[in-house]
């Protein structure tokens, strides 16, 4: 029986309290209004920006349905609809790209003006949730929503992908391999034989090293307080791998003995700390040493760094989405997996029933996980 232009009671992984495990419920998801598609998710990986959400770091409003790494299929389009249609395989798109505000018509720059970051409240361009639970609405998460078996997300928030793709792969092309990798090569512009540092090495900061030894660098050098990744990130490209505890000097200092007193020519910070923020930018070398920021630090956070750093010349810029414009580039994006032009299995360490996602949510805890995909 259709679905189309019904209400679609499912499940959807739900946290109303900070720190708080998801309960998995069941949700009411309303039927696409116009322009917004209705999609069907098959596969979701769990990212670090979920759990900043679920400490409290990053303020949003609850209870939410969080999740934003995912492919799907489209179950119905709300009239205006003109880029998907139903039984088109798709990537939600965090970040979207509506093609029509001043930053998507400038060549430089992804950031659409209608993202929803800045808007704490969850809510559809009209104001209101698709989701709701016992008569009462339940939240969105960044445009995507994905820790659900339906979600409902505007046209320009979701990209038509090869309907060949594997949905438990491609999924982390929704984001983070396209966050690491293209803050490498579209955001930094590293060059052939140039030195990089990665400051975290999960998800994000493994694609950074991918996109680095893409583009051709000469010493990548990892950097982690969790050892246990070491051997992955070799594994990608890494030359070195580096732990600051191990040192009792700064690791920015660490980093100059490294190179000759040089510094590095790129470093990314993709942990989400205001403490690594200003390290990373130390660690560059001081007259053209670009360091570009990834991870995301707590709202509202403020970040103390010397004058001094910026007066010999250093760069320091932050990178959303790799760069990328979301919509016209996660198809090109999937389309160079699947021509093999590169690997997305060693980023997937762990995958589980999307039940199962306070386990996924465990390993990422524990420093175990990569990345785990939820399958529905
Ligand atoms: N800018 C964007 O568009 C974007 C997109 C996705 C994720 N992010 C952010 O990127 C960051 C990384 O995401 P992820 O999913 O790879 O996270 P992750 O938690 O899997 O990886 C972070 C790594 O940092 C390491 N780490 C923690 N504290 C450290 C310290 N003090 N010094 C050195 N290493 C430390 C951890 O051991 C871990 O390996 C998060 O802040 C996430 O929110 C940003
Ligand atoms: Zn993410
Ligand atoms: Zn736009």
């Amino acid at each position: 029986m259709s679905t189309v232009g019904k209400v679609i009671k499912c499940k959807a992984a739900v946290i109303w309290e900070h720190k708080k495990p998801f309960r998995i419920v069941e949700v009411e998801v309303a039927p696409p209004k116009a322009n917004e598609v209705r999609i069907k998710i098959l596969a979701s990986g769990i990212c670090r920006s979920d759990d900043h959400v679920l400490s409290g770091a990053l303020q949003k409003t609850l209870p939410v349905i969080l999740g934003h790494e995912a492919a799907g299929v489209v179950e119905s389009i709300g009239e205006g609809v003109t880029s998907v249609k139903p039984g088109d395989k798709v990537i939600p798109l965090f970040l979207a790209q509506c093609g029509v505000c001043s930053c998507c018509l400038h060549p430089k720059g992804n950031m659409c003006k209608n993202n929803s970051f800045d808007k704490a409240t969850g809510l559809m361009a009209d104001g209101t949730s698709r989701f709701s639970y016992q008569g009462k609405p339940i939240y969105h998460f960044v445009n995507t929503s994905t820790f659900t078996e339906y979600t409902v997300v505007p046209e320009y928030s979701v990209a038509k992908i090869d309907p060949a793709a594997p949905p438990e792969k491609v999924c982390l092309i929704g984001c983070g391999f396209s966050t690491g990798y293209g803050a490498a090569i579209n955001s930094a512009k590293v060059e052939p034989g140039s030195s990089c540092a990665i400051f975290g090495l999960g998800g994000v900061g493994l694609s950074v090293i991918m996109g680095c030894k893409a583009a051709g660098a000469s010493r990548i050098i990892g950097v982690d307080i969790n050892k246990d990744k070491f051997p992955k990130a070799r594994e990608l490209g890494a030359t070195d791998c580096i732990n600051p505890l191990d040192f009792k000097k700064p690791i920015n200092e660490v980093l100059f003995d490294m190179t000759d007193g040089e510094g590095v020519d790129y470093s990314f910070e993709v942990i989400g700390r205001t403490d690594t923020m200003a390290a990373a930018l130390a660690s560059c070398q001081m007259n053209f040493g670009t360091s570009v920021f990834v991870g995301v630090p707590p709202t509202a956070s403020q970040l103390t760094i010397s004058s001094d750093l910026f007066f010999s010349g250093r760069t320091c810029k932050g990178s959303v989405f790799g760069g990328w414009k979301s919509k016209e580039s996660v198809p090109r994006l999937v389309s160079d997996f699947m021509a093999g032009k590169f690997n997305l299995d060693p980023l997937i360490t762990h995958t589980l029933p999307f039940d199962k996602i306070n386990e996924g949510f465990e390993l990422l805890h524990s420093g175990k996980s990569i990345r785990t995909v939820l399958i529905f």
